[in-house]
């Protein structure tokens, strides 16, 4: 998601540092971009000078220092609060104090990543969603101490992006993981019971429920780790049994399934069109 945010904000006219932890996901980031760029030439929403504009307000790098001097981080590390928390403690100790903090993520709160900072009142929630470049929402998500500055800031930017903005309070989820991550490990429990076939549940969801893509299918672009772990933090938050991972989302994210980006998850999309592994 990191590489689509970035985007988003090249494409709308910030000077965008992109920090990734190797190399070979600088590239993977880069080619990401460009491929996505290229698809909205291919659609006629975009020029080839647009594109080459926006890549030009990009600049890639591993070394954190490259972040002391922005107004705005967006963090997009994997859902690891501990991961996340290691992260925000150098960033405070390297960015200025007018920096905010913005994290992008999916599940845990931001009460928990802005208390291990100095600044809890610039520490803000901004929710992307996947491929961040078509989705139009971004939830802001408003923790016990962002400050209202910070909020206006926080909205002012998700609308500069050509995004719709809604206000979350800061609970794990928010608004839509806490409707929709329920419903995507439904599927799954529907699947396991042999309620339908993969192929089957997905082409009833698009056609009977006028979804853009089904469940299974969705689940597979979100990725199926990111959502196992995203599963994991809100059933040990809310003790739920809506939000408890069902087996077959452990098997294929053992399995190395993750879905679209490794290549195979409930589809293989080796195919095209992608095919049920069933
Ligand atoms: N940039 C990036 N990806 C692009 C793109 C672009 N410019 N244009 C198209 N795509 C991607 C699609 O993902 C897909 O990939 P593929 O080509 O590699 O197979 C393909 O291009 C489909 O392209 P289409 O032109 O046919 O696009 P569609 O009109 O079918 O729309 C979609 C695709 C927007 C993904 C639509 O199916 C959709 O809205 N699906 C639901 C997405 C959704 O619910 N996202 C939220 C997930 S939850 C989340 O992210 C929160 C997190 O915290 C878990």
């Amino acid at each position: 998601m990191g590489a689509g945010i970035a985007q988003v904000s090249a494409v709308a006219g910030y000077a965008t540092v992109v920090r990734e932890v190797a190399p070979t996901v600088v590239e993977r980031a880069k080619a990401g971009i460009r491929k996505s760029l290229d698809k909205f030439i291919e659609k006629g929403k975009f020029t080839a000078a647009e594109r080459d504009a926006a890549l030009a307000r990009l600049t890639f790098t591993t070394d954190v220092s490259a972040l002391r001097a922005v107004d705005l981080v967006i963090e997009a590390v994997p859902e690891d609060l501990e991961l996340k928390n290691g992260l925000w403690r150098e960033l405070d100790r390297l960015c200025g104090e007018r920096t905010i903090f913005a994290s992008n993520t999916s599940s845990l709160t931001i009460g928990a990543m802005a208390s291990a900072t100095s600044r809890p009142d610039r520490f803000v929630g901004l929710h992307f969603f996947n491929p961040v470049p078509l989705m139009p929402l971004v939830e802001v998500v408003r923790g016990a101490r962002t400050g209202s500055a910070t909020l206006d800031t926080a909205l002012a930017f998700g609308r500069s992006l050509g995004k719709e903005v809604v206000v979350a309070e800061d609970s794990p989820g928010f608004i839509v993981n806490r409707l929709l991550v329920p419903y995507l490990l439904d599927a799954m429990r529907a699947l396991e019971k042999g309620v339908a076939t993969t192929a089957d549940i997905d082409t009833a969801m698009k056609l009977g429920a006028g979804h853009p893509m089904g469940p299974l299918m969705l689940a597979d672009m979100v990725g199926n780790d990111t959502l196992l772990k995203v599963a994991e933090i809100m059933f040990a938050e809310y003790r739920e049994a809506q939000y408890a991972p069902p087996a077959v989302l452990k098997v294929l994210v053992a399995a190395g399934r993750f879905g679209r980006k490794s290549g195979k998850g409930f589809y293989d999309y080796s195919v095209e069109p992608p095919r049920a592994v069933e």
